[in-house]
């Protein structure tokens, strides 16, 4: 029996990025030895504090539903976070705590998206953003960017995009697969247009130069997506916040009571501690990418890709690679299947970074120093560079 399954469904892309490393499990699985800098997903241990902190919450039985919104103790300290790094004041009630970013993004967008509505997000920006519009019933609306603005959107060429439709402008400052930062005036200019913003703060915590800001420094009429999995090493123990305005939040608290009920209790409990007792952790990640990103650009440059816009936060290089392949899916498989090392095609992120790839500087420096002479034997065999 076939079963037909919904039109929404099927106009969802696959996550290349996911593919990619898919494709490397195998030839893994095979004997190949592969080194992975196509995942966006810290190569440092959790904390042991917050590992400690999980034990001894489920030693107590933090096995039940929380509030929806999630527990109240991790929903000021999230406040006490906003308010010492940033300046700003949020209360309790107008956090949602939920298993990772993800899972609010889907209820975001639904919430503000009649069918047809528009949102407007950064090309190149995260793969996952129209998928998740689309699947929300709302039309994804990419504003080209480019390598001399970080590839950020300017308040100027939104504008020429607003429509009846627009609904919302989506952000991400430090930025996949970019790392860029928006400076406080990009953001202040973002933040006089007249729809609300989306800002998806989830890289915070890892910005190397430059100042990081939250969008809620320049206007309360925005949403926050927040979260652990990058600063705190914790992609897998899905846990993300949303901040929002009070006005809409017992709506999305009713949608979160549906869907998802609670996040994870013990996780919860967890999070207290990443963000009141793990700042110097943080701190030492935040050292060591450094190291490896400075490394990595120069690097990169010398074996003859473009790094245009230096990353400035998250971890990740995007390299313009079109003198070697102007398609970056073919260029990055050529490379996994030839090479063994995985990175991510550009055109993931839109048609704005095709022929470019994105390396991830999430793996131990002898793995990176492996990988790029590894492409540089494989550059030369394709004549791309001198022998
Ligand atoms: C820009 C961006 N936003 C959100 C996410 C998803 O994060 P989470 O683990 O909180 O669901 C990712 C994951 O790579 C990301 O790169």
């Amino acid at each position: 029996m076939e079963i037909p399954l919904s039109r929404r469904t099927a106009q969802i892309k696959p996550f290349l990025a996911m593919e990619l490393m898919e494709r490397a499990k195998v030839l893994q699985a095979q004997g190949r030895e592969i080194i992975y800098l196509c995942l966006g997903e810290p190569d440092v241990p959790t904390p042991a504090a917050i590992v400690a902190a999980t034990g001894k919450a489920l030693a107590e039985q933090a096995t039940s539903y929380t509030h929806s919104l999630g527990l109240l103790e991790l929903r000021e300290q999230i406040c006490q976070h906003y308010r010492q790094t940033y300046g700003v004041d949020i209360t309790p009630e107008q956090v949602m705590v939920s298993a990772g970013t993800s899972p609010l993004m889907l209820l975001l967008f639904s919430a503000l998206l009649e069918e047809g509505d528009e949102l407007i997000f950064s090309d190149p920006g995260y793969a996952c953003y129209p998928s998740f519009v689309r699947f929300a019933g709302g039309v994804p609306v990419p504003v080209r960017t480019v390598a001399k603005n970080g590839f950020q959107p300017r308040a100027d060429e939104v504008r020429a995009l607003l429509s009846e439709r627009s609904r919302g402008l989506l952000i991400n400052s430090p930025s996949n697969p970019a790392g860029s930062i928006l400076s406080s005036r990009d953001l202040a200019a973002l933040a006089e247009l007249p729809i609300p913003i989306i800002s998806d703060e989830i890289y915070h915590g890892l910005t190397y130069s430059g100042e990081e800001q939250s969008i809620l420094q320049h206007t309360q009429d925005a949403f926050v997506l927040g979260g652990f999995s990058k600063a705190y090493a914790m992609t897998g123990w899905r846990l993300g916040y949303l901040i929002a305005p009070l006005p809409v939040m017992r709506r999305l608290q009713i949608l979160h009571q549906n869907f998802m009920i609670c996040a994870n209790h013990f996780v919860q409990r967890a999070g207290i501690v990443a963000l009141r007792d793990c700042q110097a952790e943080v701190g030492g990640m935040r050292a060591l990418y450094n190291q490896r990103r400075v490394k990595l650009i120069k690097e990169l440059r010398r074996l003859g890709f473009g790094v245009h816009c230096e990353p400035q936060g998250a971890f990740y290089v995007l390299a313009d690679a079109r003198h070697i392949d102007g398609d970056s899916q073919r260029l990055a498989l050529d490379i996994l299947e030839q090479t063994g090392v995985a990175v991510t095609p550009g055109v993931d992120f839109g048609d704005g970074a095709e022929g470019f790839l994105r390396f991830s500087y999430t793996r131990p420096q002898e793995d990176l120093d492996l990988a790029l002479e590894r492409i540089s034997l494989y550059l030369k065999r394709r004549g791309c560079l001198p022998n």
